[in-house]
């Protein structure tokens, strides 16, 4: 990529967050989309959750993929490409392959280039003379990829990311999946369980404070690159249960009446207000299900473990729904 080229792009996702910044603290609940929690430091205080004893997810489903590889390498079959979505550092896709027969390609696919170098790299090592692709583009908008993919594409979204989209976005995600693999994708998703609030308001609230960090690093940001003032101790972490909507909410609350300028604009915090900074929807297996065939798909095989924490399903398109849908 060129210099002017990565330049443009820096200063569109500039452009971009200042306007996501202004039209959610202007709402009268503010809110942050997630996506923005993710810069360098977010994306290593992410890796730091993943490995605390209160975040079950990442280990619970490693655990499931490792005790059901032989399963899934039989349901899958030989000569699978595996398509990736956000395959940040690769480990879970080096996983997947170990279990697969004689996979054909590694596709992982991400909006920005330098996200794909750790996952490609990492799965070109573990597995010498595969077909390692990686796929600049913008999964929240439609692509095709059943070309590069060939006929027997598995899509791959673990980690229960779905969880992060409202349900609505997330049906969408699933149809676009279905359509940029082709006419016999399959997808294997990991989706975060329903359970205890206390096991989930711990894992989204530790005890070290890393999340507390990643939450609050969002401010760190805006202060930095969208010309903000917010005084990073004014503010607090909150993890809530919201048991109408089944998903764990991750907020920022103001500890003072207070006013914070933000690209020029002033936005006023009353004491207790929070900014809503990211959804996590735990789900109920029939939930899933219906999600999943809202957007196309059907299930073929649902693994869970011992605890029914976490679970990674193995879903079919369905002949019903054409690719164009
Ligand atoms: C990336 N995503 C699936 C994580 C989750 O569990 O919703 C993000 C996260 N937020 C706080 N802790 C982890």
């Amino acid at each position: 990529m060129s210099r002017a080229h990565s330049l443009d792009a820096a200063e569109m996702q500039r452009a971009a967050l200042l306007a996501d910044a202004v039209a959610g603290l202007s709402a009268p609940r503010k809110t942050l989309p997630c996506k923005w929690l993710y810069d360098e430091e977010g994306a290593r205080l992410f890796e730091a959750i993943t490995r605390l004893p209160e975040y079950y997810p990442t280990r619970t489903e490693m655990r499931i993929l490792d005790e059901a590889g032989e399963d899934i390498g039989r349901r899958v079959g030989p000569g699978a490409s595996v398509v990736e979505f956000g395959p940040g550092d690769g480990i879970k896709a080096v996983q997947l392959l170990q279990a697969l027969a004689s996979p054909e390609a590694y596709l992982p696919v991400d909006i920005a280039p330098e996200w794909l170098d750790a996952a490609a790299a990492r799965v070109a090592r573990a597995f010498p003379g595969l077909r390692v692709q990686p796929v600049v583009a913008d999964f929240s908008q439609a692509l095709d990829l059943s070309d590069r993919a060939g006929p027997r594409a598995l899509g791959f979204f673990p980690g229960s990311t779905i969880g992060n989209f409202e349900p609505a976005d997330a049906v969408a995600f699933l149809r676009r999946v279905r359509g940029a693999l082709g006419a016999n994708a399959r997808l294997l998703l990991g989706a975060d369980l329903v359970k205890e609030p206390k096991v989930l308001e711990a894992a989204y609230d530790d005890g070290a404070g890393v999340t507390a960090a990643f939450n609050l690093n969002l401010l760190a940001r805006l202060n930095a690159e969208a010309d903000a003032n917010f005084a990073l101790d004014a503010f607090r972490h909150r993890a809530i249960w919201n048991a109408a909507k089944e998903r764990i909410e991750m907020h920022l609350v103001s500890m003072a009446d207070q006013s914070v300028r933000l690209a020029g604009r002033v936005f006023r915090f009353a004491p207790g207000e929070t900014i809503h900074t990211e959804s996590s929807h735990k789900y109920r297996p029939e939930a899933l299900r219906s999600l999943a065939e809202a957007a196309g798909w059907q299930v073929a095989e649902m693994w869970t473990d011992s605890a029914a924490q976490f679970s990674v399903w193995l879903l079919e398109a369905s002949s019903a729904t054409s690719r164009t849908d």
